[in-house]
Parts: structure tokens; C-alpha cells; sequence
């Protein structure tokens, strides 16, 4: 017999589709993809990203959905009992626990820069940035966000409360359950989304050199990132960006695919779902998602200045002036575009984020929709006010490094040899295409199994050990002549280590200092991590009593 209480289900199919692509079509197709396709040599990207797409991310999404729609014909909605039930060992619901922090954390800090886009859609209807210059425009962001005030803290009053009003909204449709709430917001938010976006990627490419104070055809910025370059395909560090991207563009790695999976009926299609949401997600990506902030800022500030200056705070800090050369009308509306797409976007993601974690509340606690609503709220607050307070100094990197990188890729890496080897390939192989839509080819069965789990060693490897400046050959022959392997900081162990910092004291005459703050963001973290554990370890107790 099913544990859980809630009976919920998908509403229609079509919800269902729209909701998992807002699910994967979220802030990283607009804001994180074209910063990571300019860091790594626009069109040198891209292949290394569709082959990732192609032997992993797809793979990934089937073996997800396949791991949840199982894990619900046992009334499991989040990963720790998913897992449980494709084995016989203790350890697995353990694992599983990634699969709740993951999507908490990210939760906290994704919900934070969701209320800036909240913010800016009002700021640009309210012709807050009108007849500002760049550098005020620039200005704005940082004082919005109380960056720079020469304190540890940063005590944003504005975006605070519009943190409190984005939260609210989040918790308000989280809690109208899946066919009320998550169906209907994705259902008005993936249409009004890709108006937005085509409305500014048609605004993009009618913008040529000499109009509207445009420098550049706006194309070149689109050409940078589109013309393949063969170049890069030999160097690692292109590929790890370019996996790391898949992971969070399409959602995997997290849990909530799962959860999302985990509401379908034992014959119920998964293989087409699967691949539909992924190709939605990559026609957003790659053809909105790059048609947009880099072609418009290369019109008007050229190509050298956006390798230079690009991240993703240009969404906010650079934009809205770029806009303003449209005339005070059309900036309005283009900045409602930006902000309101961004907006969509971020939320249909982070309800994504909340589901798992409210089911796994629900099922843990026997508790109902409104009082795990009121939890995953509080345990939000908890994680966010941190990353808020202490911003400038580096906890929400620290969030987004943990829980948005690393913890991605050991997932992913463990439930995908889990699935393909404990489970067994062809017990997995029937879960993915049991009530099939489509024919997914055999070939697939072998990059499971093979493919998949090698792809992602790789990806996990070469992020653990990344030699400084991403330089393998140097660090290689280094290695071999006896000079030891040259780490770079930005490596995993490196990040441990704190192998960057010079100075690792927590407290300097009296002061506490960012590496003290990064270390207790590392413990919270950790604790969250040991916290959910016992939930788990706690709700199997409770079960077995039952029995
Ligand atoms: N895929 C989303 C994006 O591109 C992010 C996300 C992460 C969504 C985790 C759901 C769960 O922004």
C-alpha cells in the first residue's frame, strides 16, 4: 500500500508538459547559458554542450523519469524513497537525501535573484532607470542590493521585501497542489514567456548598426555564439562548463524531475515526456536564450566589451540602459519583456524546487498541504537570510557552488549507476519505455549503461582535480616529473581547501572576516544535509512500527 497520503495527479497532459518545461526553462537559459557560452569561446561551446545534451542530459532525463514514475507506484514523491525501492541495501534512501537538499538549497537562493526580476519588472514600468546613465543604471543594482556599504552585512530593505512578496507567491501556488497550482502558473507562464522572449529576439535582430544608437548589427553577437569553432573540443575546461550547464539547464541531478515524474500512472508515457521537455528547454535556450542580452548588448557596447564585462548580473546591471535607447515607451515595454520573462522563467522553476521538498514534508510528517506549505516557507527563510545578509561576502556563491554544481554531479553520477547497474539495465529499460510514446532507439540501452555513468566519472574527475588555469598538460607533465599536480581553486578540493585564500584566520583585529563567513555558509549547508538525513532516517523508523 502506497505511504503517502496525497493522491495527487497531473491534471492533463498537456499541463504536465508545460509544467516540466517550466521546470527546466528557468534564469538559466537567459542569464547563466549566455554567460557560459561567452566565458568558453561562443560557438567553441556548443558542441561540447550538444554532445552533453546528447550522451548525457537526455539520458539523465529518461533515467529520471523512470526512477520517479517507479518510486510513485509506491506512493514515494521524493528521492530518498525512490531510491529505497531500486535496491534492497539501508544506504539508499540515504543517497536519496541529495535529492531534498539539492532542490532546498538551490531554492534559497534562486528565490532571491527570482525577486529581483519581480522588482526590475516594477522599476521598469515605474521609469526608474529613465535618463539614467550606464555607470547610475550599474549603480542602482548595487545599491538595491546594499552591495559595497564597507560592512560584512548587507541589509537590502527593498529586495528583502520583495524577497518576502516572491516567496509568498511561490508558497501560495505550492500550496493550491499540482493540478491547482504548479499546472495553471505553467500553463499562463510558458505561453507569456515565449511572447516575451520572441517580442525582444525579433527587437534584437531588426537592430543594425546606425539605428536607434545601435554601433553593431546586432547579429554578430548571435553569429559569435552560433559559428561552431572546432578549437576548444580538446580542452577540458570548456567541456566541464559545457556539462555543468546541461545539469542546470535541464534540471538533473536535482530531485525534482523525479517528483514531478513520480505523479504519472505505472503506464503512462515517460520516453516521449521525457524528450519533449528536453528539446523545449533547448529551443528556449539556444535559440531565445542567445537571441536576446548578448545581441542586444553587442549592438550597442560591441563584442570585446561583453567578453569582458559579461556574468550574470549584466541581466540587471546593464539592460535596463541598453533599453533606454528605444525611446521611453518601448524601454518601458521591453523592460516588462526582460524582467516579466525572467520572472516566468525563474518561477515555474522554482516550484519545481518546492514540490519535492513539500511532498517529502508531507509524507515524513503526516502533515497537510497548508502545514507543509508553513515549513518549506520557514526552512526557506532559514537558508535564504543568509545568502541574502551575506552576499558580497560570498555565501551565496558558496550555495550556488555546493548545492548548484557539486551536489548536481554526485547525484547524478550515483543514480545513474544505480539505476543501470543495481537495479539492472533491463529491468531499467523496460521502467523508460513501458507505455512509450515514441521508440526510443536500443542504442540508447547501451549509453545508459556505459555512456552515461563514464560521461559523468569524467565530468566529476576532472572537476575534483582541476589543475590551475585548466591547464591538463601542463599539470600532467608536472605530475610526472615529480612536481606535484598544480590544483586550481576553483576545483572542488581546491574549493575545500581554501588553496586560493592567502589568509584563512577567521577573525583579523576583531573583525570576522569572508572566510569565516564562507566556512559557518559550508556548515549550515552540511547541517541542512545531516538534517534531512535524520528526517529520513526518522520516517522509515515511523514506517516500520507501522508494519
Ligand atoms: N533548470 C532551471 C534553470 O535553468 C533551474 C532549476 C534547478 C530548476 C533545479 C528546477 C530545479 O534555471
Amino acid at each position: 500500500m502506497a505511504m503517502s497520503q496525497s493522491k495527487e495527479q497531473w491534471g492533463s497532459r498537456i499541463g504536465l508538459i508545460l509544467a516540466v518545461a517550466g521546470n527546466a526553462v528557468g534564469l538559466g537559459n537567459f542569464l547563466r547559458f549566455p554567460a557560459q557560452a561567452v566565458q568558453n569561446g561562443g560557438g567553441a561551446f556548443i558542441i561540447p554542450y550538444l554532445v552533453s545534451f546528447f550522451l548525457m542530459g537526455i539520458p539523465l532525463m529518461w533515467i529520471e523519469w523512470g526512477i520517479g514514475r517507479h518510486g510513485g507506484k509506491y506512493g514515494y514523491h521524493s528521492t530518498p524513497g525512490m531510491l529505497d525501492s531500486l535496491g534492497k541495501s539501508k544506504a539508499l534512501k540515504y543517497f536519496g537525501v541529495f535529492g531534498i537538499f539539492t532542490n532546498l538549497a538551490i531554492l534559497a537562493y534562486y528565490c532571491y535573484i527570482e525577486s529581483w526580476t519581480l522588482s526590475y519588472v516594477w522599476h521598469s514600468l515605474a521609469g526608474s532607470f529613465a535618463g539614467k546613465s550606464p555607470s547610475e543604471v550599474s549603480a542602482f543594482f548595487a545599491n538595491y542590493l546594499d552591495l559595497g556599504n564597507g560592512s560584512k552585512f548587507n541589509l537590502p530593505t527593498e529586495a528583502i521585501l520583495f524577497f518576502a512578496v516572491t516567496l509568498g507567491i511561490n508558497l501560495w501556488i505550492l500550496s493550491r497542489g499540482l493540478s491547482g497550482g504548479i499546472e495553471i502558473a505553467s500553463k499562463i507562464g510558458i505561453p507569456v514567456l515565449i511572447l516575451f522572449g520572441s517580442f525582444l529576439a525579433i527587437r534584437a535582430f531588426t537592430l543594425h548598426a546606425g539605428e536607434s544608437g545601435a554601433v553593431n548589427d546586432a547579429i554578430q553577437g548571435f553569429n559569435f555564439l552560433w559559428e561552431p569553432k572546432f578549437d576548444s573540443l580538446s580542452n577540458p575546461k570548456v567541456w566541464l562548463a559545457a556539462a555543468g550547464q546541461i545539469f542546470f539547464t535541464l534540471s538533473v541531478g536535482m530531485g525534482s524531475i523525479h517528483c514531478y515524474a513520480s505523479y504519472l500512472r505505472e503506464k503512462d508515457d515517460i520516453a516521449l515526456n521525457a524528450a519533449t521537455a528536453g528539446w523545449m528547454n533547448e529551443f528556449v535556450e539556444v535559440v531565445l536564450g542567445a537571441s536576446i542580452i548578448i545581441p542586444i548588448a553587442t549592438a550597442y557596447l560591441g563584442l570585446d566589451w561583453i567578453k569582458a564585462n559579461v556574468g550574470f548580473e549584466m541581466g540587471f546591471r546593464t539592460m535596463p540602459t541598453l533599453f533606454q535607447n528605444w525611446g521611453p515607451y518601448l524601454a518601458a515595454l521591453a523592460g516588462l519583456a526582460w524582467f516579466g520573462l525572467l520572472f516566468l522563467a525563474g518561477i515555474t522553476s522554482s516550484l519545481a524546487m518546492g514540490q519535492p521538498v513539500m511532498a517529502f514534508i508531507q509524507d515524513t510528517f503526516k502533515v497537510d498541504r497548508r502545514k507543509s506549505t508553513f515549513i518549506l516557507g520557514t526552512l526557506i527563510l532559514i537558508l535564504a537570510l543568509p545568502c541574502i545578509i551575506f552576499y558580497e561576502a560570498g555565501a551565496f556563491n558558496e550555495f550556488d557552488y555546493w548545492a548548484g554544481t557539486f551536489a548536481l554531479v554526485v547525484f547524478a553520477l550515483g543514480e545513474s549507476i544505480l539505476f543501470a547497474w543495481v537495479f539492472g539495465i533491463n529491468n531499467a529499460w523496460e521502467e523508460i519505455t513501458r507505455g512509450a510514446d515514441i521508440k526510443i532507439p536500443l542504442f540508447f540501452k547501451f549509453v545508459i549503461k556505459y555512456i552515461t555513468p563514464a560521461f559523468l566519472s569524467a565530468v566529476f574527475i576532472g572537476s575534483l582535480i582541476r589543475p590551475l588555469n585548466g591547464d591538463w598538460k601542463g599539470a600532467i607533465s608536472s605530475f610526472i616529473s615529480g612536481k606535484g599536480w598544480q590544483l586550481a581553486n576553483d576545483s572542488i578540493i581546491g574549493t575545500l581547501l581554501n588553496t586560493g585564500i592567502q589568509d584563512t584566520r577567521w577573525i583579523i583585529e576583531g573583525d570576522i572576516t569572508n572566510v569565516f563567513i564562507i566556512d559557518m555558509t559550508r556548515l549550515l549547508l552540511l547541517l541542512t544535509f545531516i538534517g534531512i538525513a535524520f528526517m529520513v532516517a526518522y520516517s522509515w523508523k515511523v514506517k516500520m512500527n507501522q508494519k
